[in-house]
């Protein structure tokens, strides 16, 4: 007889966007000519910048012969020509000391944030916060890891967890600047979490998809810009929400020389080449237009074109949050982040229905991303201006109602 693998019947169903999807439709059928607006997802809404499509639609040319090459597979690991704009731009002009051969390019963070516990013993303790962007618990309850510790990141520690434990996780996924909560974490707070990992040798998972958002001096870009990271951290970057790039699907990983695990005689096993082996033999790269488009973010243009964008749903951002702090709620992001987390000061799902029902406004309820969820509400910056304006002005009518 063929088993099934019963792990994935342990996977908490995620009701979330489903039901957020069921009850806007079904207002949207009572109320046929309201005019909805989605701050729910997080999904972009502006298209693509000029030097990415330019760069695109060259590499299109490229494989359709009428370049100086036709490129069929790539190299499993990303062009060079990718990842040493990466290793330039991204760290090493930041004064981060990372290489060309530590980053991986990959079709974006999700799949990779969810395959990297596959290099990890099955025994292995994970420590996620919460609330969490549920891929770090389901694909590690999908390999069996049922038993996944939550930190909770409440407005008492500011939104972000400190190591200190009754019971020592192995492995930490930390995500900042933070989907849903819109917090950052300070260099101070990240450095702990480092000296902890060394000190305990267990490794951190930091995923930094949201990078591109931080503008407030100081907050580190990367978890390597702390000392002694590079020997017990791994990195996770997309260009989904950093150049609008969630249909065309890019991101890397990154995974330097030192970083380590260990075997069960204690010896050090170095993680790089295991999660080259492992991409090299189930990824066959992401596809050579999608990375020439990515490089295309790197030129001088490039740079100035995703800024002007991410600038642009950071306005809409300070405006949500603006708007619900003088409507008397506490927010958290919407800073350094697309996302706003309002403190409802109630039930999540009561706060969402009155926002849908009175206001025509979409957003998502807290508790649809963990425990500590409960009493907040996740706003998206990702909208038209028009809309986000709009919006705000429903809200704060059906606020005063
Ligand atoms: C925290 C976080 N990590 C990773 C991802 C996935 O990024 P990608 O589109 O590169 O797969 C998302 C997407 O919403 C996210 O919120």
């Amino acid at each position: 007889m063929l088993h099934v693998n019963e792990n994935y019947s342990k996977i908490k169903p995620t009701y979330l966007f489903a039901e957020i999807a069921h009850r806007v439709a079904a207002h949207q059928e009572r109320n046929p000519d309201a005019k909805i607006i989605r701050l729910g997802i997080g999904d972009v809404t502006e298209p693509l910048c000029p030097a990415v499509v330019e760069a695109m639609h060259k590499a299109v040319d490229d494989e359709a012969g009428k370049g100086d090459k036709f490129y069929g597979y790539g190299p499993e690991q990303g062009y060079a020509f990718l990842r040493e704009k990466i290793a330039a731009v991204d760290f090493q002009a930041r004064g981060i000391d990372i290489r060309a051969d530590e980053i991986l390019v990959s079709d974006g963070a999700k799949c990779d944030c969810g395959n990297i516990q596959e290099l990890f013993a099955n025994d292995v303790k994970v420590a996620v916060g919460d609330p969490v962007y549920p891929v770090y618990v389901d694909t590690n309850v999908m390999a069996g890891r049922h038993d996944i510790m939550l930190m909770p990141c409440t407005a008492a520690n500011g939104f972000v967890p400190s190591p200190l434990f009754k019971q020592e996780p192995d492995l930490v996924y930390l995500c900042y600047p933070n989907n849903p909560t819109g917090a950052v974490a300070t260099k101070a707070q990240l450095q702990k979490w480092v000296d902890w990992a060394n000190a305990n040798k267990k490794l951190i998972l930091f995923d930094a998809a949201y990078e591109a958002f931080i503008r407030t001096p100081g907050i580190p870009h990367s978890i390597y810009e702390c000392e002694g990271a590079r020997k017990c951290a791994i990195e996770f970057r997309s260009y989904s929400k950093t150049a609008g790039f969630t249909g065309v699907r890019c991101g890397y990983t990154v995974v330097p020389s030192e970083v380590v695990a260990y075997d069960s005689e204690g010896n050090e096993v170095q993680l790089k080449p295991m999660w080259t082996r492992r991409q090299t033999t189930k990824f066959n790269g992401a596809s050579y237009i999608t990375q020439r488009g990515a490089e295309a973010i790197y030129s001088e243009e490039g740079q100035r074109q995703i800024k002007a964008t991410i600038d642009f749903y950071l306005e809409n951002a300070r405006l949500v949050r603006e708007a619900l702090s003088s409507a008397g709620f506490t927010c958290t992001g919407g800073v350094d982040s697309p996302y706003v987390w309002v403190d409802v000061k109630g039930d999540s799902w009561e706060f969402f229905d009155k926002l849908l029902k009175e206001a025509n406004v979409v957003t998502t309820p807290g508790a649809g991303f963990g425990k500590a969820g409960e009493g907040y509400i996740r706003i998206s910056a990702f909208n038209s201006r028009a809309n986000v304006l709009e919006a705000i002005d429903r809200i704060k009518r059906c606020l005063k109602a």
